[in-house]
């Protein structure tokens, strides 16, 4: 492997920034410091003028999934060669069982899928039913298999849901084998409830997709797995927090001193409800996605949180349709596939709308883009740091350089963006995965099999590291 140097840039981590060399020798950093000689035969990568920073990690993607009777379009190799054109190095995706499928059959089918994936990745375990089987096999995915944390729905009813016995039950068990339990909030009852009640009445476009799921529905159930989490005595990582009570109720948690680790995602800082309601079946239908689009002051609650430390990361929740695909829920809003694309905009849009406006710091962005989620999925300082030893994952971000978000453009395999025209001033221009200059100044190189598997081990009694 030819070794790179970074040079000139300045070094941008959670705690600080410094200017900085960046030496990668065999995939992983040799040496930060300012003034280094490359080595013969090495590659230099003239960093001036750019921040350099830890590879993204994504701890919330969906690639190839099956779902409602279709298949997302991004496959482990499309999805995360488009996640590496835009800075980020490793993603953690979901193994999602079938109902009653034994959870390592359902690993297995996953860990085929994602061997063809070109920068390193992790698998959560979705708790898709729960029985004693799935309990059981909890105990070699997290001992023996590196699957380390488990995703519970409170919300679709009739596939997803979980009790609160059921939850209690699952919870406990996260705690037994020092797992972390993850937690999609929504109440799937009054969703059920509210989605029958706005088709008898007519309401069958998109917008009633949102009607259906008002930000009550996530602020109840993000507060009842808390309260679960906090009688079982287990951290709790909260998906894709959309709603300001939500993140405030996480906020609250993590004063006491509860492990209450809240996820955000771009989209949800930027897009807001209006969406919905455009004549425009295409668009509107390709922001459906659960939770949905809030109203903007919910943004600016998402905002705070995230710059005062109530929210601590930010995945994309990448699940891309194309618009034939969201075309099946014409007539009936239920039907649309549920999620939007997003993995190869994530740092991009964040420097954008959260740097560039003073909402954040550079080195906030990069604890929510990268070292938080290392830490709360145990794969700090591997990931989400730039110390000598760690992974030679990285993204160099020109701050002047400007580009143009859009569905022509974009790696993602889908015809819908949704942020289609959103102009960049500061963009990823290099990235290295494992020493691999995969993006190289727009030139993509992505290599079908080049990621590795992530075996993460469990946590300690006390979950030392979840997140501070
Ligand atoms: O609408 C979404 N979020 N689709 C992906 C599956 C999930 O709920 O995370
Ligand atoms: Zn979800
Ligand atoms: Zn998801």
């Amino acid at each position: 492997m030819t070794d790179i140097l970074v040079r000139g840039g300045t070094v941008i981590e959670a705690t600080g920034r410094r200017r900085a060399d960046v030496l990668c020798v065999e995939g992983r950093v040799a040496a930060v410091e300012e003034g280094l000689e490359p080595p013969a035969g090495a590659l230099v990568i003239e960093a001036g003028g750019c921040f350099v920073l830890p590879g993204g990690v994504d701890p919330h993607t969906h690639m190839q999934l099956p779902m409602m009777d279709t298949v997302v379009a991004d496959d482990f190799f499309s999805g995360t060669a488009a996640a590496a054109a835009g800075g980020t190095t490793t993603i953690l995706d979901f193994a999602g069982p079938d109902r009653g499928e034994p959870p390592l059959d359902a690993l297995g089918r996953w860990q085929s899928w994602a061997s063809r994936s070109t920068i390193d990745y992790g698998l959560h375990m979705t708790v898709s039913w729960w029985g004693p089987r799935f309990a059981a096999e909890m105990e070699p995915l997290v001992r023996e298999r590196g699957v380390t944390s488990f995703k519970f729905f409170t919300a679709y009813k009739g596939r997803l849901q979980l009790s609160d016995e059921d939850l209690i039950a699952g919870f406990l068990r996260c705690k037994d084998l020092g797992a972390l339990p993850q937690v999609h909030a929504e109440n799937g009852d009054i969703i059920a409830y509210l989605q029958r009640k706005l088709v008898a009445e007519g309401i069958t476009e998109p917008r009633g997709h949102a009607l259906s799921r008002p930000p009550s529905c996530e602020a109840e159930a993000t507060f009842r797995c808390i309260t679960i989490a906090e009688a079982v005595g287990v951290p709790l990582y909260v998906v894709h927090v959309s709603a300001a009570e939500a993140a405030l109720a996480i906020a609250r948690a993590r004063r006491r001193g509860q492990k209450v680790v809240g996820e955000t995602l771009p989209n949800f800082l930027a897009i807001d409800a209006s969406v919905y309601e455009s004549p425009d079946f295409d668009f509107a239908a390709g922001h459906v996605m659960s939770p949905p689009y809030r109203s903007p002051e919910h943004q600016a609650a998402l905002w705070q949180a995230l710059a005062e430390g109530g929210l601590s990361t930010t995945g994309t929740d990448h699940c891309s349709f194309t618009q034939d695909q969201k075309r099946a829920g014409r007539g009936d809003f239920r039907r649309i596939p549920n999620g939007c694309g997003g993995v190869e905009d994530r740092l991009n849009a964040l420097w954008n709308l959260g740097v560039n406006s003073g909402r954040i710091t550079p080195e906030r962005l990069v604890a929510l883009t990268s070292t938080n989620a290392a830490k709360a999925f145990n794969l700090w300082p591997k990931k989400g740091s730039l110390e000598v030893g760690a992974d030679a994952d990285l993204a160099v971000l020109d701050p002047e350089r400007a580009r143009r978000l859009s569905a022509k453009s974009q790696h993602q395999r889908t015809d819908f963006s949704v942020w289609e025209g959103l102009l960049l001033k500061g963009a990823v221009v290099h990235t290295l995965a494992r020493g691999r200059h995969v993006f190289a100044d727009g030139d993509l190189r992505a290599e079908p099999g080049a990621g590795q598997f992530l075996k993460r081990g469990p946590f300690g009694p006390v979950y030392e590291g979840v997140l501070d």
